[in-house]
């Protein structure tokens, strides 16, 4: 079986190389050799075996009868969907690991490919080399699904942990991330929380079947996050954490990715480094989770590949993957309930301020940063809390926090 690669970066590098070293163990578990023959790329490789495979034009791989599965890993929206949509067409079965691609069009994709009868995979487009999204389509189906919690984006978590246990400033941690090949073309998707937006997006349409535009998710990353806003999480025995989320409630699906102060007993508390985990609670099932190595060119490139080979097994068939286009509203976040870190000015003695607004306010720590107070706040929903926090004097910054 013949695939093309499209895009020769960190993934695309690691797929041709997957494909070589593991190319006995590949052609047992396919059923029959897999090999790249294309490679396409605008740029040149001199000295690299994949010079000889290198072309330019996507037309050479869309004609080549001889090419059945085209694998994606440009990133970026176009020319990725353009190409992708033009090898569905064309007949060919595509992987991709492009997150963006799949939380803008992955519906649409995923119909065109039933309607040739062949398939569209993107296992590696969340979680790296996790196995999450083959188990959310076959294995989690008897389930409704009623929450989902991740740590999905690699960068911010192998940031934060360094920055935790070795205190090593942000700048610094984040050029490492990007020399170990975690980090995106423009890392503020990372640390922004974009690139965890869209793949909880991904999970969130497999999970209820529906499309759930990413745009929607309201999300905040890592950047505001301080030294002493670390110090008062370990003040109450928590660890902050980017948490990509949704949850199925009475108020209808709520979906975020923020930073949340997170207790020791919570599954996702030991999750460091580059490491990513999914906790996914069926209403039959209860909690499952997967965990593994969510960034970087050889985890993310191993998922890929069990992609082909699993275009290759299911060659003639369509698997199907329930993810209808129709847009499914979510719940005001406003509405969602939560308890609340918060830091305010002043002493101990402004404490009082703070518990005419929440009288159920706990005090963390005045020793922490000079001048300021921390508090805990809550359960209350998000809007009682911002609408409060406007009228506390001395208001500094907030965080969600999870029992
Ligand atoms: N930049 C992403 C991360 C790569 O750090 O998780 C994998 O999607």
């Amino acid at each position: 079986m013949y695939a093309a690669i499209l895009g020769y970066g960190t993934i695309g590098s690691g797929v041709a190389a997957v494909l070589e070293e593991n190319a006995a163990i590949i052609a047992a578990k396919a059923g029959m050799p897999v090999e790249a023959k294309y490679v396409l790329d605008i740029r040149e490789f001199p000295g690299d075996p994949v010079e000889k495979k290198l072309v330019r034009d996507i037309r050479v791989i869309l004609e080549d009868p001889e090419i059945e599965v085209v694998v994606e890993t440009m990133g970026g929206l176009e020319p990725a969907h353009t190409f992708v949509k033009s090898a569905l067409e064309a007949g060919k079965s595509v992987v991709t690991s492009n997150k963006e691609l799949v939380a803008k069009y992955g519906a649409q994709l995923i119909a065109l490919a039933a309607e040739k009868n062949i398939n569209f995979f993107f296992e590696a487009s969340v979680g790296g080399g996790i196995p999450v999204i083959r188990p959310m389509i076959q294995c989690l189906t008897a389930d409704d699904i009623l929450e989902i919690e991740g740590i999905l984006n690699g960068t911010t978590n192998y940031m934060l942990t360094r920055m935790k246990k070795e205190g090593i400033p942000y700048d610094e941690v984040l050029k490492d991330a990007q020399e170990k090949g975690y980090a995106e073309r423009n890392p503020a998707a990372d640390v922004e929380g974009f690139d965890a937006c869209r793949k909880i997006a991904i999970l969130t349409s497999l999970a209820c079947g529906r499309q759930v535009d990413f745009e929607d998710i309201s999300t905040t990353g890592i950047t505001g996050i301080t030294s002493e806003d670390v110090a008062y999480a370990a003040a109450m025995q928590r660890d902050i954490k980017l948490i990509a989320s949704s949850k199925k409630t009475e108020k209808g699906l709520f979906a975020k990715v923020s930073p949340v102060m997170i207790p020791a007993d919570h599954p996702l508390y030991m999750v460091s480094d580059v490491f990513n985990a999914v906790k996914v609670t069926g209403n039959m099932l209860g909690d499952v989770m997967f965990y593994g190595k969510g960034a970087g060119k050889y985890p993310t490139a191993s998922a890929v590949v069990s992609d082909v080979i699993e275009a290759v097994k299911n060659k003639g068939r369509n698997i199907r993957i329930a993810w209808n286009p129709d847009k499914l509203q979510l719940a005001d976040p406003a509405e969602f309930e939560s308890r609340f870190f918060l830091r305010v000015k002043g002493t101990k003695d402004d404490f009082g301020k703070v518990q005419e607004l929440f009288a159920d306010a706990q005090l963390v720590s005045d020793q922490i940063a000079e001048g300021e107070i921390g508090c805990l706040v809550g359960p209350v929903s998000y809007g009682e809390f911002t609408g409060k926090t406007q009228k506390l004097p001395g208001f500094l910054s907030c965080m969600f926090v999870k029992d």
